[in-house]
């Protein structure tokens, strides 16, 4: 004899397992539900549900629970269970593991535990699901919609457009009414990110510099009464006297274009602008002083500078955030060829500064240069700049968080509230005069874009390279070659390249806005 919740489950799954035969539609087969599931606290504790899933499992009679507790083992945190014909709305239901319910805010860390459980369960759940070709799936909020959002959004993200089999649309939604605000939030925040790394992902000959300025272009048109758009061509550029952008540029048959994004959301358009600049190096070669080929296809997204921060503005935007924000992206390619930069070759940059450039791979800090002089004349409260800078920069740190170089402590604080709120984190590294010293002694120029010891600390000579074309008291260098691309680091991102740190930039924004 069954125990009698056990046959009441029976009976209920043969109900509807009926109720699909029944009515067996398409659509109905196409709906699925992601629910959480904490770990027990203690050993002999059982499983707690979410409040969706105890409200589910009530309406099925405490089925789910029992269909848990038969399956397997104790769900672990990011891992999922599969139940099949349970509920006649939902034909596919997951069971997805959000690990302890004390998770919480971590200062070792540097993150929400939580809200990461969040994302990587919600993603794991979408994902089953959408292998299934299950096209519309609710999601439990799990106690945070925002992060649930952002995990279901960017857990589905594939760049598979140039592909003839595509992963299956997914529509992911809320399940129940509450939090509709965070969600909507979080999927704004996801589709910010799933727009850098759409931009980082694609192959550079689709995202040439015109190609990423249109696509900015396209995604601000929506927003136009508060958004201008510039893309200044080649002759803007020799206007301006940028002799370090010109001097990468010009070794390859693409145009550059330094694109300019304003976003008018501050209460009055003379509020001092946040300005965001991105190295934008649609492709890296390495020029003359040329790459090794193996991975070499990985500089395709030497433009995710520009990529996060052209795609933070068009999240804050979407957002109505209430600040002015400026972006500004120096986009071209880095080429050998007949023009190309030589080692030893002496540009001018737009504040009179010569450098000598002994290695052309070192282009980022040469664009960014010009980039950083232009941030200064459109009066700014802060300039933060996001580069995929220095291989050093993987060296030291890897995926963990990009690195941030800051001459402001108000800003560091921000950036890495920031980074702890959206799991995408930040470090701080050193500006120190040491570094300074290495890039200032040139045999022929003011500065040499490389360090005196080439290797030793590359990510922090870099900045202090930077640091030289800069004035404004509220400046951070974030270097994010460590966190271009994902293997299987982060959970609720599949392999590919990262778009981070996108959310962090966005919510980094949305901290400044908040305070007077
Ligand atoms: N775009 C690269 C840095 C990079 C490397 C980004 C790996 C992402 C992954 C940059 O332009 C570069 O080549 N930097 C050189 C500087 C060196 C020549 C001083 C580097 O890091 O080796
Ligand atoms: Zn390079
Ligand atoms: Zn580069």
């Amino acid at each position: 004899m069954l125990p009698l919740r056990r046959a009441a489950l029976w009976g209920l799954r043969r109900d509807h397992s009926r109720a699909l035969s029944l009515s067996p539609t398409h659509r109905d087969a196409q709906k699925g539900l992601v629910l959480g599931v904490y770990e027990q606290e203690q050993e002999d504790g059982g499983p707690s549900f979410t409040e969706s899933a105890e409200a589910f499992d009530r309406s099925l009679s405490g089925g789910l629970r029992e269909l848990l507790a038969v399956s397997g083992p104790a769900l672990k945190r990011g891992k999922s269970r599969i139940f099949y014909g349970v509920h006649k709305d939902f034909p596919s239901v997951v069971l997805v593991g959000l690990g302890k319910p004390s998770a919480g805010v971590c200062a070792q860390e540097s993150w929400d535990q939580r809200r990461e459980n969040i994302r990587a369960a919600a993603a794991v759940g979408c994902r089953q699901l959408q292998e299934l070709e299950v096209s519309v799936v609710e999601v439990d909020a799990c106690g945070d919609a925002q992060a649930a959002a952002e995990g279901a959004v960017l857990g589905l993200f594939e760049y598979d457009e140039l592909k003839q089999k595509k992963k299956t649309a997914v529509d992911a939604r809320l399940h129940g009414s509450s939090g509709a605000a965070d969600w909507h939030r979080g999927v704004l925040y996801a589709e910010g990110q799933n727009l850098a790394r759409h931009l980082m992902e694609a192959p550079a000959n689709y995202v040439t510099p015109t190609a990423f300025a249109e696509t900015i272009q396209q995604r601000l048109s929506p927003l136009s009464d508060k958004v201008t758009v510039h893309m200044r061509p080649q002759s803007w550029i020799e206007d301006h006297q940028m002799g370090a952008f010109l001097s990468v540029s010009k070794g390859s048959e693409e145009p550059p274009v330094f694109l300019e994004i304003h976003y008018r959301g501050g209460p009055s358009a003379s509020q001092p602008p946040l300005v965001l600049v991105g190295k934008g190096v649609t492709f890296d070669s390495g020029g003359i002083s040329l790459k090794p080929s193996s991975g070499m296809d990985a500089m395709r997204a030497d433009m995710g500078g520009a990529a996060t921060v052209c795609s933070a503005v068009v999240t804050a935007a979407a957002l109505n955030l209430p600040l002015n924000i400026v972006g500004l992206a120096p986009l071209c390619e880095n080429m050998p060829s007949g023009k190309a930069n030589k080692p030893g070759d002496v540009v001018r940059a737009k504040n009179g500064k010569t450098i000598q450039i002994d290695n052309t791979d070192a282009e980022g800090r040469l664009i960014l240069a010009d980039a950083l002089c232009y941030a200064h004349s459109l009066n700014p409260r802060a300039i933060v700049n996001a580069a995929t800078l220095t291989g050093a920069m993987d060296v030291a740190l890897g995926s963990a968080a990009a690195g941030v170089f800051t001459n402001s402590d108000w800003l560091w604080d921000h950036l890495q509230k920031a980074g702890a709120v959206t799991g995408d984190r930040v470090w701080r590294m050193p500006l120190f005069q040491h570094y300074t010293r290495q890039v200032t002694e040139s045999q022929l120029a003011d500065l040499n874009n490389v360090g005196k010891y080439s290797r030793s600390g590359g990510a922090c000579t870099a900045a202090a390279f930077l640091r030289e074309f800069v004035s404004a008291p509220h400046w951070a260098h974030l270097d994010i070659a460590g966190v271009m691309s994902n293997k299987d680091e982060v959970p609720y991102l599949r392999k590919g390249m990262s778009g981070r740190p996108t959310r962090t930039l966005v919510e980094f924004a949305a901290g400044l806005s908040r305070e007077v």
